[in-house]
C-alpha cells in the first residue's frame, strides 16, 4: 500500500489559508513522526503556533501615533481596532495557545471543553468560560486537528452565541471533510491551517495526521 500523500494543493476554498512556510512544514514533519517524544512535540507545536499567529494577525489594522525616539519625534504604527481573544478548545487547543500567547501576550483567553462522542463523533460540551467582553473582540478559536469539523463548528457557535462577530479558526492540520463542514456551518469564519491532509479514517482520525493531538502533547498515550 502506498503511503498517503499530503495534498497541500487541496486548499478547498478561498476562506481557507494554508500557511505552507518552509519552517512550518519542516517542524510539522518532525511532529508527524511517531517517535517524536512529547516534550519535543510540545515545543514544535509552540513554535509553529507562533508562526501561525503571525499569519492570522496579518490583517490587523494599525494607526500612526507620535513617539519620541532618542533622536527625534516620529509618527509610528501601533495596533488599532478590536482587541483579541484566544479561545482554546480543551484539551489539545492548549498546545497552540502557548505559542499564540508568546506573540500575543495581551490577548484575553477563553476555554471551551468539548469531547468527541467516540461512536457518533458528535461534539459534547462540558466546560465554557469566555471573557465577558468577547463581543467587542476578535476571537481566534484554537484546536490543532480539524477532523470532522464537529468540535470546531460547535466551538465557533458558542463564541457567536456570546455575541462575537469577528472570528477566525486556527488549526495545525485540517482534513478536507473538516474544512467542508466548517464552511457549511460558518462560511464567515476563515480557517488557517499548516496543512490539509488526505482524509479521515473510520475512527475520525486525520490521515496521515499526527495521531491523537492531546495524547501527543501531554504524553498520555
Ligand atoms: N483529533 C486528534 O487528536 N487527531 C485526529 O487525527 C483527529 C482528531
Amino acid at each position: 500500500m502506498n503511503a498517503p500523500t499530503v495534498p497541500t494543493e487541496a486548499a478547498p476554498t478561498a476562506n481557507t489559508v494554508v500557511v505552507d512556510h518552509p519552517l512550518i512544514q519542516h517542524k510539522l514533519t518532525l511532529m508527524r513522526r511517531s517517535r517524536t517524544p512529547a516534550n519535543e512535540f510540545r515545543q514544535l507545536l509552540r513554535e509553529i503556533s507562533m508562526l501561525l499567529a503571525y499569519e492570522v494577525t496579518r490583517d490587523m489594522p494599525t494607526e500612526l501615533v507620535e513617539i519620541d525616539t532618542p533622536l527625534t519625534t516620529m509618527q509610528a504604527p501601533m495596533l488599532a481596532g478590536k482587541k483579541l481573544c484566544l479561545v482554546s478548545v480543551l484539551r489539545a487547543g492548549g498546545g497552540i495557545l502557548e505559542g499564540m500567547l508568546d506573540i500575543l501576550p495581551a490577548a484575553r483567553v477563553g476555554h471551551i471543553g468539548l469531547y468527541r462522542d467516540p461512536v457518533s463523533l458528535a461534539a459534547v460540551e462540558y466546560y465554557l468560560k469566555l471573557p465577558r467582553d468577547i463581543s467587542e473582540r476578535t476571537a481566534i478559536v484554537l484546536d490543532p486537528m480539524l477532523a470532522t469539523g464537529n468540535s470546531a463548528a460547535a466551538a465557533v457557535s458558542e463564541v457567536k452565541a456570546a455575541g462575537c462577530q469577528s472570528i477566525k479558526f486556527v488549526c495545525l492540520i485540517a482534513a478536507p471533510e473538516g474544512i467542508k463542514a466548517m464552511q457549511e456551518a460558518h462560511p464567515d469564519v476563515p480557517v488557517y491551517t499548516a496543512a490539509v491532509d488526505s482524509h479521515l479514517n473510520d475512527h475520525g482520525y486525520i490521515v496521515p495526521g499526527i495521531g491523537d493531538a492531546g495524547d501527543r502533547i501531554f504524553g498520555t498515550k
